[in-house]
């Protein structure tokens, strides 16, 4: 690793502490009144958003380090549930704009439930419900990452709806995210993956944000052995499909 590089993760390691600190600070404004003192609804209503944005950067930071490990080749598997898998990511997505929907999707107790939820935000989760319940071994943090990543571009660039769908074949967790959004011209396909490439700002006329996502997303996918398919024209919507080797679990 280059010395600019490990500079960077340094610093970037760095932050947990403060992190730390404050969020450790707000729960404790939060839930030892009896020593802290009373606090107004509006008081409590800053406070939980505080937190929030605080374990978002946590979340950022946590996946600034792993694409770091990735660059490395550092996979780390481990055994988990898919359900979990999945909730864990849409909440993390959620926590940034619908902290409402973070809170249900937290509370839902099955699967029938958590599509509900998803459904009310045009968000349509496919998968077997046998799958759901199934474990399965593989680095969560980057599966999770790549996952966020997907659904907030499609949420962010969508007209109405996103779908995601899962299934498990072959040894491999297939997942896809597609959405009904303006799509990207094909000319565009290669590109997209490239640090710092957004498409024209008039063509698409949205937020805009930093075109590093799909980078990442592409280097976390290799490192595991996966593959990443883009099915998308103009004016077509975009789908995203990707596929993540499992291990037999252990
Ligand atoms: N689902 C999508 N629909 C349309 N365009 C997309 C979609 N996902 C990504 N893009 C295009 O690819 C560019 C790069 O995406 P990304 O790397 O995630 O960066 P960012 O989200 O920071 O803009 C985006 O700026 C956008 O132009
Ligand atoms: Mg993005």
């Amino acid at each position: 690793m280059g010395r600019e590089r490990i500079k960077i993760d340094l610093l970037i390691h760095d932050l947990k502490v403060p992190l730390a600190v404050i969020e450790a600070g707000i729960i404790s404004l939060l839930n030892r009144r009896e020593k802290y003192g009373p606090l107004t609804g509006q008081q409590e209503k800053v406070l939980r958003r505080a937190l929030r944005n605080n374990k978002v950067i946590k979340t950022l930071v946590n996946d600034a380090l792993e694409l770091g490990k990735s660059r490395q080749g550092i996979v780390n598997f481990s055994n988990l549930r898919l359900s979990g898998l999945i909730e864990d990511a849409l909440v993390e997505i959620f926590d940034l704009t619908h902290c409402n929907t973070s809170e249900e999707i937290r509370h839902c107790l099955d699967l029938e439930a958590l599509k509900n939820v998803l459904e009310e935000k045009g968000v349509l989760l496919l998968i077997d419900e046998v799958l759901w319940g199934q474990e399965v071994c593989l680095d969560a943090a980057k599966v999770r990452q790549i996952l966020r990543n997907l659904l907030n571009n499609a949420l962010k660039y969508r007209k109405d709806r996103v779908e995601l769908v899962v299934d498990k074949r072959d040894g491999y967790l297939i997942f896809s995210v597609r959405d009904d959004g303006e799509g990207i011209p094909s000319i565009y396909h290669e590109k997209i993956f490239k640090c710092y490439f957004q498409m024209d700002a008039t063509e698409s006329g949205c937020v805009r944000g930093h075109g590093l996502g799909l980078a990442g997303v592409m280097v976390l996918i290799e490192d595991m052995g996966g593959r990443l398919f883009l099915e998308s024209g103009e004016g077509k919507g975009a789908k995203f499909l990707v596929e993540v080797p499992l291990r037999a679990s252990r």
